[in-house]
């Protein structure tokens, strides 16, 4: 399973590379403007930064609403770094833009799934990954793992090589459940991966060793 970092914080994102288990980073347009990235020209440059940290996959997303709007946007973002996927959004001008850089061998992520016929449709019309969002639909007494193994049943039944990137995940335990489940890629905050490393017995077992060690070497 694929581990991303899901934030557009530059130091956050060291820190995940430094790990040594980061293969990608999703952002999307909040993220960028809670890091007060605004403007055209300082949103690419800041896609060009995080690629230059992370050999991975880096979803940027386009902004526009249209097919023609869309295309010539996405066309900006791949001319940027061989490691960029187009994020684009579930709507019938997505489908045509996915399908259309899909032909263009352009990598794509199909954002905003909220439903397997969603996903579905993104694989039919060629997307890389697709992005269920999780949290959100926990958020409206939804179940988003479900989703996601909805969707794993559904790639499997038909051989769909679009990968299932599980997204708006909030927490360690959504991404052990997605690793069950079998999503290819999880993406998730700092603070959530970085819960996967602690155990309190690791803790309490580390600090015997220490003092053992230590009353040896008196
Ligand atoms: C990533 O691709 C998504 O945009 C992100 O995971 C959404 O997360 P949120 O629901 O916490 O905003």
């Amino acid at each position: 399973m694929k581990f991303f970092i899901d934030t557009a914080n530059l130091n956050e994102i060291k820190e995940a590379n430094e790990l040594g288990i980061l293969d990608g980073v999703t952002t999307n347009p909040t993220l960028m403007a809670k890091e007060n990235i605004t403007g055209n020209n300082n949103i690419l440059k800041h896609y060009v930064e995080i690629c230059s940290i992370v050999d991975g996959d880096i979803s940027a997303e386009v902004n526009a609403l249209t097919f023609e709007e869309m295309v010539a946007e996405a066309e900006i973002l791949a001319d940027l770094h061989p490691n960029i996927v187009v994020k684009v959004p579930m709507t019938s001008e997505g489908l045509k833009t996915i399908k259309y850089l899909s032909s263009k061998e352009i990598k794509t992520n199909c954002t905003l799934i909220f439903s397997p016929g969603q996903a579905l449709l993104a694989a039919k019309a060629g997307a890389t990954y697709v992005s269920p969002f999780v949290g959100r639909l926990d958020d409206i007494s939804s179940d988003g793992l479900q989703l996601v193994a909805q969707i794993r049943t559904i790639f499997d039944n038909f051989g769909f090589e679009t990968q299932i990137l599980a997204a708006s995940l909030r927490n360690p335990m959504h991404i052990i459940q997605c690793a069950e489940i079998g999503a290819d890629v999880i993406t998730a905050p700092l603070n959530a991966i970085k819960a996967l490393i602690k155990h309190p017995l690791t803790d309490s077992g580390l600090a015997q060793f220490v003092a053992d060690y230590q009353k040896g070497n008196k």
